[in-house]
């Protein structure tokens, strides 16, 4: 096991020390061009990817929301979790990979500084321009998605974002995705060392090349990964389960025997809609990610069951929209929850679940949020190593 971790408050105090002109002049070198003409320095065929262009004036123009914390509605509540090992955070809401951009966005209209962490975009070891449109489409209680990792690459992620994210005061774990284990450990290496970086998520629903099935489908090549992500960084790892494995329990179970540090249960769920007057598919993928309160109990079930058979903490994910939600994902078994599809209606939703939280251990009169850990699994509890 790596040791003498810092601890996330120290690495983003020594994060935000003197990254300010720095800044300034990167941003600046990246006006308006896309990641691939910054990258590359030719300017861009017509057909490329202009969408995975960084608005560089407006990221360096954002206005962060900050509030007083002697204002904060949970303030003097103990909401504190390990929501992973070695990732101690101040409350259990994290935002999910892929619906809160890369924080930044959304700095300018919540206080992010309140939340437990963000996650970032998944990010990939080259730009991606993402899947052909549409990429989105509603369901009854969710929505299909295949947006494809549309990201800038893992070195323009670290550069760019990497000293703004030292700045908005809340740990940031990094989103990393990949088509072989080569690829996981090229985006863990560059990102290791970036301000504002607490921990990794390893989204392991991704199809391995040479195998063709997704890496969170095989518990062998699950493991695989996670041992070769543990060996490169000290930082705490996180394997987000996919529901399509047939056995997302052992799947759970290889991946905390290869180092895993933490779990997060879960990704999307398979699904598609067809356009009926057209007669094909909605989605430019034909099928996509479900993802909304119409998977939570796909969730909260996944999370009932890896609870009884592993003993790292686990994030829950999957249509958290209330605090009575991320109640349920607490009891049967996460440590934390993450609030994804909801925010697209609501950015202040994972707030109000904080807010939420601390009145039910106030009304309670929990001593702290800890004390529902479990609480609905048979045993009636949950221990999960401290620290
Ligand atoms: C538009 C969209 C993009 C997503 N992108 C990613 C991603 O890049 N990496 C990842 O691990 N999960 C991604 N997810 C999955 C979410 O992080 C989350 O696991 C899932 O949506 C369930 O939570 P929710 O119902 O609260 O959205 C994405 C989900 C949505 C809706």
């Amino acid at each position: 096991m790596p040791s003498a971790r810092v601890s996330p408050e120290e690495r983003l105090e020594h994060a935000a020390e003197g990254e300010e002109e720095r800044d300034a002049v990167e941003l600046a070198s990246l006006d308006g061009a896309t990641i691939i003409e910054a990258a590359t320095g030719e300017p861009e065929e017509a057909v490329a990817t202009p969408s995975i262009a960084i608005d560089a004036e407006r990221l360096a123009d954002a206005q962060i929301v900050t509030t007083k914390e002697e204002t904060w509605p949970e303030r003097g509540v103990d909401l504190e979790v390990d929501a992973a090992r070695g990732l101690r955070l101040k409350n259990p809401v994290l935002t999910a990979s892929g619906t809160f951009g890369q924080g930044i966005e959304y700095a300018e209209l919540i206080d992010v500084s309140r939340l437990g962490a963000i996650v970032n975009k998944g990010t990939t070891r080259n730009p991606r321009p993402g899947n052909p449109q549409y990429r989105i489409a509603e369901t009854p209680a969710g929505i299909l998605n295949s947006i494809g990792l549309e990201n800038p690459g893992a070195a323009e992620v670290a550069r760019v974002y990497g000293p703004k994210w030292a700045k908005l005061r809340v740990p940031v774990i990094v989103n990393v995705a990949g088509y072989s284990v080569d690829d996981y450990v090229f985006v863990v290496e560059a990102l290791a060392q970036t301000p504002g970086v607490v921990a990794f998520e390893l989204n392991i629903s991704c199809p391995n090349v040479e195998g063709g099935l997704l890496f969170g489908q095989d518990p062998a090549l699950a493991a695989e990964v996670t041992r070769a992500v543990r060996e490169t960084t000290d930082l705490p790892v996180i394997v987000k389960l996919t529901p399509s494995a047939t056995d997302v329990v052992a799947v759970a179970r290889a991946v905390e025997e290869a180092g895993a540090d933490g779990l997060t249960a879960i990704n999307t769920v398979l699904g598609m809609r067809i356009d009926t007057a057209k007669r094909r598919p909605i989605l430019g993928t034909g099928s996509g990610g479900l993802s909304g309160p119409a998977i939570r109990p796909i969730a909260v079930h996944i999370t009932y069951q890896v609870a009884q058979a592993v003993s790292i903490p686990i994030i829950g994910a999957g249509g958290v929209t209330s605090a009575d939600d991320a109640l349920e994902f607490l009891m049967a078994g996460a440590s934390a929850v993450q609030v994804g599809t909801a925010t697209f209606a609501d950015p202040e939703v994972p707030l109000r679940v904080i807010e939420g939280l601390a009145a039910y251990v106030r009304e309670q009169k929990l001593s702290s949020i800890r004390d529902v850990i479990g609480a609905a699994l048979p045993n009636g509890g949950r221990m999960v190593p401290r620290g």
